[in-house]
């Protein structure tokens, strides 16, 4: 298994993640305050698509020219 392929894949699936939690923030704000646990339900996967995200974004600079199709070469 393609080790940058699994960490694109958990970067999507933790973006799906993070926008039911920030769409719970909105729901549950119709009820008037929500609860502390809600509020801050959204950073722990925003800081784990911060570190996959960081990872995808450095990836390119650390492997070989080789793995990559560039049209610019
Ligand atoms: C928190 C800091 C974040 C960083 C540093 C980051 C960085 C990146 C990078 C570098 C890519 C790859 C772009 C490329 O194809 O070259 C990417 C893809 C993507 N990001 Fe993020 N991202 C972050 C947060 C988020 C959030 C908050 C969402 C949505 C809620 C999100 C959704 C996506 C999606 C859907 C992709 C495409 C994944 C795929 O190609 O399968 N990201 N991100």
């Amino acid at each position: 298994m393609n080790w940058s392929k699994s960490i694109r894949q958990l970067h999507r699936w933790l973006s799906i993640i993070f926008t039911l939690t920030v769409v719970a923030n909105f729901a549950t704000m119709a009820f008037g305050t929500p609860p502390a646990w809600v509020v801050y339900s959204p950073l722990p996967p925003l800081f784990l698509l911060l570190l996959s995200g960081l990872y995808m974004f450095a990836l390119p600079y650390f492997t070989g020219r080789r793995e990559q199709v560039s049209a610019a070469g």
